[in-house]
């Protein structure tokens, strides 16, 4: 074929790439709902790359090569980056790491190992936070890399982001006058599986994943949603280092960390490429282990005059790569789709998939949550899907291919028996879930048994599936009452079953029986109360017999309990059953303990403890003690590692030195009225 033919090919699929990045950058960075997996968006945006180096004449100034997002969402104001936010360049594997050194010495013109600094690379959404004397004064998305949305009333309800600089004179660190930092926010697995719980409960439609649950629960409006969702911070940078007076990357970690910000546990300093690359190993067989999402590790030249020298491209620097592990999203086959009924009742429909590897893992079956989902994300037998596995979340379908459908697709349509025991199935008008309502319906006792006993409830060890079923099928435990009249005779005599392990087990129920009246609560399996309702409710209600005895308005009143919970409890405890149980298990000797109690009607500066020293010009100690616990916060007269901010007058007095020493911020008068405004979003404290 000759040259020309080439590059008009070339050309034509250049165009139709760039088209297509185009379109999933549009979908991932504004809308938050991806098509693709960032695997195959990698692969796309890698061809482009590899096309435009190949044929120069092809590039053009608009290209996605040469940006790193999206034009920003116009619901919220802009603000330029003082220092562009770069994307990175990515690799792959181990040979990568060693193409990316190569190239760093080659523009270093040295011979001489280089040192590196790697981090994981979080799966979140980038933000720059900037802070003027130590204050934080705004915090932006990264956006199109030039222009970012302006979050700062969004950011400031992270927990993990100081408000406030900690002063660290005593090391000769100086607060910088101006700091811009930048980081990931994210969303803990665990966390984002409540949240998800939550809104299943709720209705509301389900986040596909914890980064964009993240990146939906920033771009809020209202920034009283954003802080109840479980956002997390990790800084990994500053925009203009300059501003840090260091000459390393690594020594930027660290100071970051002296002025309070979250960095990342796993950062190794200083590495040879050699021992980058057993990081990247290292780090992806503990991936599945950490509690929030990873996706590569970042590998960065240490030295800052280094990274002058190598200087950046339009789209990233060349000190820096991203190695992306394997994808945890892929696609594969739906051979069929069955049901199952869970502790509820409700029966879901799950996909049983062409087994596909995915982070390592094999994964052949997805849950498809509901009828709705199913209908709405339109799945059918032997269509084309697309998987996603979350650590350890339960792999679920993302979304179909439609453009792989051939007509050989099937419907699937609900069961109108159930698959346990046979009973007619419902569904009720204002509900997703399709469900069987036979109360002795055995694969809801099984799950009502193995939820009641599991680690967010009582954590009986011991109590797993194989024995709970068995325990079932004899009729041995009729309700999650029975487990507390298990003997060791009865255990024993079933199947796996030893005398030791029989003892062990009725040795843990003997132990569950004096537990947090959330977890118990938890446990009872009341409809949408997970783990995050059943701590709220045991708050506020000391034990079970208030909660039972409280009407539907009281426990709707509760800061982020909605009408459907509160009618789900109610309807709990207006079965009798359920009363009879409970009478049951106390009979048994169970009792719980009251949860710590939080002030109704709290502020920004919930549980967060003061220490006042010196005079204010503004108030005495005594307002200034009442404002804080208006805001939810409390005032201690000593310094401790619980304190969260030592608010210094003038004349401070040894309190100052001690939270010097404890490294607790000390804050002045100026900080704390700002400190004071924000928690209470510039409403005036009585
Ligand atoms: S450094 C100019 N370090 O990865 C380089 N980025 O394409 C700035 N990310 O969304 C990025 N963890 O927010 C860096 N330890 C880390 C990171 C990290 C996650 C994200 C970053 C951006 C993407 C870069």
């Amino acid at each position: 074929m000759n040259s020309i033919a080439t590059e008009d090919r070339a050309k034509e699929r250049a165009e139709e790439l760039r088209r297509l990045l185009h379109y999933h950058n549009r979908r991932y960075f504004v809308l938050d709902d991806p098509e693709i997996s960032d695997a195959e968006y990698d692969r796309l945006m890698q061809e482009l790359i590899e096309l435009e180096k190949k044929f120069p004449g092809l590039a053009t100034p608009d290209s996605p090569t040469n940006r790193v997002g999206s034009a920003p969402l116009d619901k919220f104001d802009t603000i330029s980056h003082q220092v562009p936010m770069l994307s990175l360049d990515k690799g792959f594997d181990e040979s990568d790491i060693l193409a990316f050194d190569q190239r760093v010495r080659r523009v270093l013109k040295t011979d001489e190992p280089v040192y590196y600094t790697v981090e994981p690379k979080v799966d979140g959404v980038a933000v720059a936070l900037v802070y003027q004397k130590g204050l934080l004064v705004s915090g932006a998305t990264r956006g199109d890399g030039y222009t970012g949305e302006l979050i700062t009333s969004n950011i400031k309800t992270i927990g993990t982001v100081p408000l406030v600089l900690q002063q660290r004179d005593g090391d000769g660190i100086q607060t910088p006058e101006f700091l811009e930092v930048r980081g990931e926010v994210y969303m803990n697995i665990h966390d984002f599986r409540v949240l998800n719980q939550m809104r299943m409960g709720q209705g509301l439609p389900l986040f596909a994943n914890p980064r964009n649950a993240s990146a939906g629960s920033l771009r809020q409006l209202d920034s009283s949603i954003t802080a109840q969702r479980p956002l997390k911070m990790f800084v990994y940078g500053a925009g203009r280092v300059d501003t840090l007076n260091v000459n390393s990357h690594a020594r930027a970690i660290e100071i970051l960390k002296m002025l309070g910000f979250p960095t990342n546990p796993h950062i190794d300093a200083k590495i040879p490429v050699e021992g980058v690359i057993d990081y990247f190993q290292r780090i992806d067989e503990m991936r599945s282990s950490l509690d929030y999402e990873i996706d590569g590790i970042v590998i960065k030249v240490d030295r800052y005059d280094y990274h002058e020298l190598l200087g950046n491209t339009s789209r990233s620097p060349r000190w820096a790569v991203a190695v992306k592990f394997k994808a945890v999203q892929e696609q594969t086959q739906v051979n069929d789709i069955i049901v199952q009924v869970g502790r509820t009742g409700a029966i879901t429909p799950v996909a049983v998939l062409e087994p596909v590897s995915i982070g390592g893992v094999t994964v052949s079956r997805a849950t498809l949550h509901n009828e709705d989902e199913l209908r709405k994300k339109d799945i059918r037998i032997k269509d084309r899907v697309l998987v996603q596995r979350a650590g350890d979340v339960i792999p679920e379908v993302v979304k179909v291919i439609s453009s792989s459908r051939d007509g050989t697709q099937k419907v699937f349509e609900m069961p109108e028996q159930c698959p346990a025991c046979g009973q007619r199935v419902v569904r009720f008008k204002d509900e997703a879930a399709t469900r069987c309502i036979n109360a002795a319906c055995p694969a809801q006792l099984k799950g009502n048994i193995l939820h009641f006993a599991s680690k967010g409830a009582l954590d009986i060890d011991g109590l797993g599936k194989k024995l709970v079923d068995q325990l079932v099928e004899k009729k041995q435990v009729k309700s999650i009452a029975d487990i507390f009249r298990l003997d060791v005779k009865t255990l024993e005599n079933l199947e796996r079953m030893g005398r030791k392990s029989a003892e062990n087990l009725v040795d843990a129920i003997h132990n569950s029986k004096k537990i947090p009246f959330s977890k118990f609560l938890y446990g009872l399996g009341i409809r949408h109360v997970g783990v995050h309702a059943a701590k709220l409710l045991a708050r506020h209600f000391e034990n079970i017999d208030a909660l039972a005895a409280a009407r539907k308005e009281d426990i709707e009143r509760i800061e982020q309990i909605g009408p459907i919970m509160a009618e789900a409890v109610r309807a709990f405890f207006d079965t009798p059953e359920n009363i009879k149980t409970i009478a049951e298990i106390k009979q048994q000797g169970l009792v719980t303990i009251p949860e710590k109690t939080e002030k109704e009607g709290s502020g920004g500066l919930d549980g967060i403890s003061f220490v006042l020293t010196g005079t204010l010009a503004s108030m005495t100690r005594k307002e200034a003690a009442e404002k804080i616990e208006a805001a939810g916060g409390n005032v201690t007269g000593s310094v401790s590692g619980n304190t969260g901010y030592v608010v210094a007058g003038t004349s401070p007095g040894g309190k100052m030195e001690q939270a010097r020493k404890k490294g607790i911020p000390i804050i002045d008068e100026n900080q704390f009225l700002q400190l004071l405004k924000d928690a209470t979003n510039g409403r005036e404290v009585p």
